[in-house]
């Protein structure tokens, strides 16, 4: 705990639980309340415009709460069965669930204790294994198509493939 103690005095920290709620704020929901437009009124085309002119971007979907808006965003991408879902152990539950509605390998990388963010290392340590399956593939399917055009017989092209993959083991320290 001192050593957590220390960092926070040290860093600048993202209060997540902190919020910013002006008198203006109040006061443009309470007009929202008091007018006949409740879901489709005027003010949420607005709030996007002011957002999108603020960020600097053509489009902006305003969303009811952060779990709406990181599920459409998981469906933006496009987020299916056959992606792996990363995301930290320290994030709100609805961060993970969003990946588990598209049917996404959700899973958990460590957080830095200094940062209290990703961390870089342990990152490194779940893509690693995962950047060498896909280079393992790519060089395969570059080089199969050389081996079965350079060794004709049938024999001679599995004992070169063997060769290959067993060459790929060692190079890429891939558990044979
Ligand atoms: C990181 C994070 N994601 C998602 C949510 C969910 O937000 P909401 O309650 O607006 O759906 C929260 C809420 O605290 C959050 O902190």
């Amino acid at each position: 705990m001192s050593s957590l103690r220390t960092h926070a005095r040290t860093h600048v920290r993202t209060h997540v639980a902190t919020q910013s709620i002006a008198a203006a704020d109040i006061d443009a929901v309470c007009d929202v309340l008091r007018s006949d437009w409740l879901t489709q009124g005027p003010v949420g085309p607005r709030f996007e415009k002011a957002i999108a002119d603020a960020v600097g971007v053509r489009h902006v979907v305003a969303a009811c709460n952060a779990t709406a808006a990181l599920h459409i965003a998981c469906l933006a991408l496009d987020l299916g069965p056959r992606d792996r879902f990363w995301t930290v152990p320290n994030t709100f539950v609805a961060s993970a669930n969003c990946g588990l509605y598209c049917g996404a390998q959700v899973d958990f990388v460590d957080i830095d204790e200094r940062t209290y963010n990703m961390s870089p290392t342990a990152l490194e340590g779940k893509l690693d294994p995962i950047l060498r399956q896909y280079a393992q593939k790519a060089l395969q399917r570059e080089m199969l198509p050389i081996i079965t055009r350079q060794f004709g017989d049938a024999s001679q092209q599995n004992a070169h493939n063997k060769k290959f993959t067993k060459m790929l083991q060692v190079v890429m320290k891939i558990p044979s």
